[in-house]
């Protein structure tokens, strides 16, 4: 069967995440608002936009996270409160699991909320990783589901109804905190065989902000390789210069 996936292939050098982050800085051009991705990979894409801004490339960065606010900050790359833009045209984030029909799981640092509202407001979503987080099938990484506060425990146990086992992030011995002041609960479920039914059925338990599965949001994957080659797929019909989503 014809792979209705396109792939190009390039040889560079480097490390896989930074090769994969500097691409996707490549494709941003002059003018555009561009969504600050969030984690170790998105961090060398900011970095690169750092320094294409101070070459001139004018644009503004809406940050997914507070971690990547004070990074394009201190790369003086212009920032624009997402609450006055109408219009993304291009975010550049990571992921922690990618399957082959372009689904993801993220918010492995926490900033699956802040990551999916803007992935959801974007034009072309771009997401850079290395190649350990292709998979076949999402599931082996725990999915990231952020919940408020009040009453977490009563959203647990909606959420290991559906088949998991939800773990209350912990960090250096103390609860978690989002970016908006929430848990998160790590949701062991193995092979995730429907993930939009699945994203669905989170979504309709009361106290669930948001979880970290991605569904139909990603346009193009850019992986960096152990061996220095850079692969870049897109999902049909939706490559950069697709101008809306399928
Ligand atoms: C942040 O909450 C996540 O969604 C990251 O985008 C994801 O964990 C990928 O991070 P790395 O690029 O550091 O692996």
């Amino acid at each position: 069967m014809e792979d209705p996936v396109t792939v190009r292939n390039h040889r560079v050098s480097g490390n896989p995440k930074r090769i994969a982050g500097e691409r996707a800085a490549e494709l941003v051009d002059d003018g555009m608002i561009v969504g600050l991705g969030t984690g170790s990979t998105a961090f060398y894409a900011i970095q690169r936009l750092g320094e294409r801004v101070r070459e001139g490339l004018r644009i503004r960065g809406v940050p997914t996270s507070e971690q990547s606010r004070i990074q394009a900050e201190r790369e003086r790359i212009p920032l624009v409160d997402f609450a006055e833009t109408t219009r993304i045209d291009l975010t550049i984030d990571g992921a922690d699991e990618i399957d082959p029909a372009f689904n993801l799981i993220k918010g492995g640092g926490g900033a699956l909320f802040r990551e999916k509202l803007v992935a959801t407001a974007s034009l072309r979503e771009i997401i850079v990783a290395d190649e350990s987080k292709l998979k076949d099938r999402l599931g082996a990484f725990p999915l990231p589901v952020e919940v408020v506060p009040f009453g977490w425990q009563f959203v647990q146990s909606k959420l290991e109804a559906l088949g998991c086992r939800a773990a209350l992030r912990v960090r250096e011995n103390r609860t978690f905190s989002t970016d908006n002041g929430n848990h998160i609960l790590d949701c062991a479920f193995g092979p995730i065989e429907a993930p939009e039914d699945l994203e669905r059925r989170i979504a309709a338990i009361c106290g669930v902000v948001e979880s970290g599965l991605f569904v139909g949001l990603a346009h193009r994957i850019v992986i960096g390789n152990a061996d220095g080659t850079l692969e870049e797929r897109d999902r049909p019909q939706c490559g950069v210069d697709a101008r809306r989503k399928t």
